[in-house]
């Protein structure tokens, strides 16, 4: 059974980054559903009770395509978005210390060049996606971006996602409109880089 992350903050908390109509939609209709569908399809593909990391880097071991692909849509719907509203915050905004700041730094330059480059990453997706911040194997840092649902996770180079910035329109439509570059920017305004910091440290420990 796969459960939503509690929400660790109310749902006007964000304002006026992200509005609570906004955060409340999101979170009680578009990721309560990926979490009952991916429920669903995992119960009847016998992997409910996986770590879904595990499940979603080794979807090929789904052999029922219908089911497989249930799983992908659906499960990356459901971390993707845990991992989302687990790393935003009301005390978020500005930029992290320690060792993310200096594996920032070292892959990017500098953290404004690592914003500028995972906005212009998230900004260009072509439709429905997601921009990422992932961790190789060793904590070298790597930006990305996605279509759908899909995360690194699902391209099994050992890639961990540790920031995701959803760019589909369910998540800042009612606000931003068609301005998607605002929402981006609205986003890093709230980003929990302790969060972010403790997904980082996670990779690390291995
Ligand atoms: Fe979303």
């Amino acid at each position: 059974m796969f459960n939503q992350i509690q929400l660790p903050y109310a749902y006007d908390a964000l304002e006026p980054h992200i509005d609570a109509l906004t955060m409340e939609t999101h979170y009680s209709k578009h990721h309560a559903a990926y979490t009952k569908n991916l429920n669903d399809a995992a119960q009847k593909a016998g992997v409910a009770d996986k770590d879904i990391s595990l499940l979603l880097s080794s979807l090929d071991q789904i052999s029922d395509e219908a089911l497989r692909k249930a799983i992908r849509n659906n499960g990356g719907g459901f971390y993707n978005h845990n991992l989302y509203f687990g790393t935003m915050s009301p005390n978020g905004g500005g930029e992290p210390d320690g060792d993310l700041k200096a594996a920032l730094d070292q892959a990017f330059g500098s953290f404004s060049d690592f914003k500028d480059k995972l906005s212009g990453l998230a900004a260009g997706q072509f439709g429905s996606g997601w921009g990422w911040l992932s961790s190789d194997r060793n904590g070298k840092l790597i930006l990305s971006s996605s279509p759908n649902q899909d995360n690194p996770l699902m391209e099994g180079n050992g890639h961990v996602p540790l920031l995701g910035i959803d760019v589909w329109e369910h998540a800042y439509y009612l606000k931003y409109k068609n301005l998607r570059a605002d929402y981006i920017k609205a986003f890093f305004e709230v980003v929990d880089w302790n969060a972010v910091a403790a997904n980082y440290a996670n990779v690390l420990k291995g």
